[in-house]
This record gives C-alpha cells, sequence and structure tokens, in this order.
C-alpha cells in the first residue's frame, strides 16, 4: 500500500560539492544567493555533496577540512542554521539507499546521456562507476525531502530534468509517491563565466585562479582580479553575450549584486570606458563577498560548532528522509524494518 506525502511547507533543496578549498562567485550568484533568500518563505535543506565528491581521485583530508569549509561558506553567504537545515549529505544514510532503488528505474541508455559523463569521459578522465551514477544520486537528493523546487545554476539543468522524469516513472509504476520537482533557475545570472576566458563557465576544477573570484579571497584580490577580466577591443558597454561575452559577464555580475536592471546599467555606462566598469563591479562583488572572509574564518576556527550545526541539520533531515524511504518501501515493496 502506498501512503501519501505528507503535508509540510513547500520545501527547497540543493546542494553543493565541497571540490575545492572555497566556493566562488559563480557559485555564489547562480546559487547560494538563491538559497539564502528563499529561507524565509519554504522549508530549507542545504546540504554538502560530500559523496559526489568521490567520484573524482582525492585526498581524505581534502574532503574533510573542505566539507567544513563548504558548510561554513554556506553560513557566511548568508544561510541561517537556525532556520534552514545545514547538513553534510554522507550523514543521512537514506540518499544512496533510495538512490539505489532509482537506479533499478533508470534505463542504462538514459544514464550514458548524461553530458557531465559524456564531456569527462570524453576528456579522457578515467570514469568510475559513482561517475555514472552521479545524477541518480542526486535525484535521491531531492527526491527524498519532496522538494517543490531546487535553486540551482544552468548547469544543472539535465540532472534536475532526469529527477523528474524519474519522479513521474516511479509515480507511475508504483502509485503516486514522489514529489517531482522544479528547477529554480535564475535567467542572466544562472552562468557565471571565467573572468580570463569569458566563453567557458567559470568553474572551480577548471578554471585558472585569476579566472575565479573565491568567497574566501581577500578584497585587493578581487579587485585585481575583476580589473584584469578579459573584454573586448570595441570599447562599448553593451550587454551582448555572442559578441562581447566579457563585457555581458560583468554587467550580470553587477546587475546581480546591485539589484540594477542590465538595461539601466548600459545607460549609466554609456560613454565610459571598460575601467569604469571593472571598477564599479569590483566595489559592489567587494560590498557583498568581502565581509563572507571574517565570518568563514570565525566558524572554521570552531570545528565543534561547526560540526554541531552539521549534526542538527542532519537530525532534521534524517527525520524527512525516514518517512519518504518507509513511503518508498511500501510502494516497491521492500519490507519495513521492524522498529
Ligand atoms: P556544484 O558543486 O558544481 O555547484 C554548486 C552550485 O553552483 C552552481 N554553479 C554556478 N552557477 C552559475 N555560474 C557558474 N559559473 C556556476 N558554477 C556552479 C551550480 O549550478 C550549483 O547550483 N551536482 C551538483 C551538486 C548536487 C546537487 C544535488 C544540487 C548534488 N546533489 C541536489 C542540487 C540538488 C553540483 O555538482 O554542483
Amino acid at each position: 500500500m502506498t501512503t501519501a506525502a505528507p503535508q509540510h511547507q513547500p520545501r527547497i533543496l540543493s546542494g553543493m560539492q565541497p571540490t575545492s578549498d572555497s566556493l566562488h562567485l559563480g557559485n555564489y550568484i547562480g546559487a547560494l544567493r538563491n538559497w539564502v533568500g528563499l529561507q524565509d518563505d519554504f522549508d530549507t535543506f542545504y546540504f554538502v555533496a560530500d559523496l559526489h565528491a568521490l567520484t573524482v581521485p582525492t585526498d581524505p583530508e581534502l574532503i574533510t577540512r573542505r566539507t567544513r569549509i563548504t558548510a561554513a561558506q554556506f553560513i557566511a553567504g548568508g544561510v541561517d542554521p537556525a532556520g534552514s537545515a545545514i547538513f553534510a549529505q554522507s550523514h543521512v544514510a537514506q540518499h544512496p539507499e533510495l538512490m539505489w532503488v532509482l537506479a533499478c528505474q533508470t534505463a542504462f541508455g538514459e544514464a550514458s546521456r548524461m553530458t557531465q559523463f559524456k564531456d569527462k569521459t570524453a576528456k579522457g578522465q578515467n570514469a568510475n562507476v559513482g561517475l555514472f551514477t552521479y545524477p541518480i544520486l542526486m535525484a535521491a537528493d531531492i527526491l527524498m525531502y519532496d522538494a517543490e523546487k531546487v535553486p540551482v545554476g544552468d548547469d544543472q539543468r539535465q540532472h534536475l530534468e532526469i529527477t523528474r522524469d524519474l519522479a513521474v516513472r516511479f509515480n507511475q509504476r508504483f502509485g503516486e509517491t514522489l514529489t517531482v520537482p522544479d528547477a529554480h533557475i535564475l535567467k542572466e545570472s544562472a552562468r557565471i563565466m571565467d573572468l580570463t576566458d569569458p566563453t567557458s563557465k567559470m568553474s572551480g576544477s577548471t578554471s585558472p585562479d585569476k579566472g575565479l573570484v573565491l568567497l574566501s579571497d581577500e578584497p585587493a584580490r578581487i579587485t585585481k582580479k575583476l580589473k584584469s577580466a578579459v573584454t573586448d577591443a570595441d570599447g562599448e558597454i553593451r550587454y551582448d553575450v555572442e559578441g562581447k561575452p566579457g563585457v555581458s559577464n560583468l554587467l550580470v555580475i553587477h546587475s546581480a549584486l546591485s539589484g540594477t536592471p542590465v538595461a539601466e546599467l548600459e545607460a549609466h555606462f554609456a560613454g565610459q570606458g571598460y575601467g569604469a566598469l571593472k571598477g564599479e563591479v569590483a566595489e559592489v562583488v567587494v560590498e557583498t563577498v568581502g565581509p563572507f572572509k571574517a565570518r568563514m574564518d570565525e566558524l572554521l576556527d570552531d570545528p565543534a560548532e561547526l560540526d554541531t550545526i552539521l549534526a542538527k541539520g542532519a537530525e532534521r533531515a534524517a527525520e524527512v528522509a525516514a518517512a519518504t524511504m518507509d513511503r518508498v518501501r511500501d510502494a516497491v515493496g521492500l519490507l519495513r524494518p521492524a522498529r
């Protein structure tokens, strides 16, 4: 017998991988900023995707350190542990459990078409089975919490689509059990580009240090990186992603953080040079991101307190996860363990 999903405040779920020593401006503008904004109106669950980070070869000490750093940066960036559940994915054992059930509903060809797997293997990366099943674990992360919206950057769109497909398929096969989520992707700012190559996404794993603004960068460093951002030779400040990717990226960054529409920025900068644009973007970024470092350092100075926050978050998450797994067990016919 399948029991209906419980009534609850609309839920939001999202995660980030602990794959580098700091999140970057793309993570902040494409996702974290939106996480913060959604806290007041939704039941919000935000996690560090440490299991996903195992899909690439890593040093064990780095994973541990970066898991704490990522959680500290969520909080430094404005996620409130009193309101949102902040947790490490591996602390909620139901994630891989649900992943297995979903993997058994996923066609091999469907998983093979995921671009992340195709791209990484095409670049010669020695792929493991974890990388292949990565999107199914992500689907489990999302479906576990009956998430209605998933705030992510544009690069996660395909993963959200397979998640929706799996939820619909599961419900068709086994009866209404899982909530079909929507991606929450903000249009223009969902893809922040590398400052040294504005045709490539700003990425913690592939961009050079000069191409990234890190949330842990000191103000002087942030300013230096933005002032040397690659633009073009025609000198006009205009939004045109195809023709002027560097200038457009700077306008998007400014607009996302200052709240000024891009068209207004174009008018504001009319007749001015790129130096003026870069200087102002640097100011806006420093004003937003500059204070994060002190808060992050403070949190990292007290790892026990940080671990307590993660433990409390995991406790809240596990409660929801246990209820979902009961429904999933009932739906597919797995005997519930006696409690
Ligand atoms: P990850 O860790 O690569 O990125 C974290 C978030 O940052 C966004 N992002 C960007 N947004 C705009 N411009 C950019 N240059 C940029 N770079 C990254 C990403 O879209 C993402 O929202 N698979 C996920 C982690 C994950 C997850 C989940 C997310 C695991 N399970 C469940 C949501 C729900 C990932 O690797 O994100």
